[in-house]
């Protein structure tokens, strides 16, 4: 079997899913944003902070190699900026089922808007930040995935009932 990594934009529900998934399926969870922050010892806004932008998105370009390497299948929440970074797309075309689910706007404005983890919806208003990335990230989500599930109108057990399904 080989990995099954979920990919979207922030909010959209890759930890909840991935982690439901991981146990219906028996398959080990892995979350690149917390392996990076507990390799790190550090927070993913510290790491921002600190570091900036293009060193948290080399962390996570070597996370995805290590993960691209281990033969071992996983079910892998992958942080939203990563499979729009141009460098991880050889990688994502050969690690296995790649999952996007699809979210809109209205849906990922509701569900971050109490959020205070994710450095790239801190400054200005949320609802302008959402459209911006979105349209900047939709084509790559498309271009990653080898799925895509629109997830507007389902909730948690629909969204890994379909996963299921595009798997057998
Ligand atoms: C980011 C998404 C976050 C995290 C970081 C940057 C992004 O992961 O990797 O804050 O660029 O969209 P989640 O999608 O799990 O929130």
């Amino acid at each position: 079997m080989p990995h099954i990594v979920l990919i979207g934009f922030m909010g959209c529900g890759k930890t909840t899913v991935g982690k439901q998934l991981s146990k219906q399926l028996s398959l080990p969870f892995v979350d690149t944003d917390e392996w990076i922050e507990k390799e790190q010892g550090i927070d993913i806004n510290t790491i921002f902070a600190q570091y900036g932008e293009p060193y948290f998105r080399e962390l996570e370009t070597q996370v995805l190699k290590r993960l691209c390497e281990n033969g071992k299948p996983h079910v892998i929440s992958a942080g939203g900026g990563l499979p729009v970074q141009q460098q991880n797309l050889p990688y994502l075309k050969k690690i296995g089922e790649v999952i996007y689910l699809k979210a809109n706007a209205d849906s990922l404005e509701v569900r971050l808007a109490q959020d205070t983890k994710r450095p790239l919806l801190k400054e200005g208003r949320l609802r302008e930040r959402i459209d911006t990335l979105l349209h900047e990230r939709e084509t790559g989500y498309e271009e990653a995935a080898t799925h895509i599930i629109d997830t507007n109108s389902m909730d948690v057990g629909k969204i890994l009932e379909k996963i299921v399904e595009i798997l057998e």
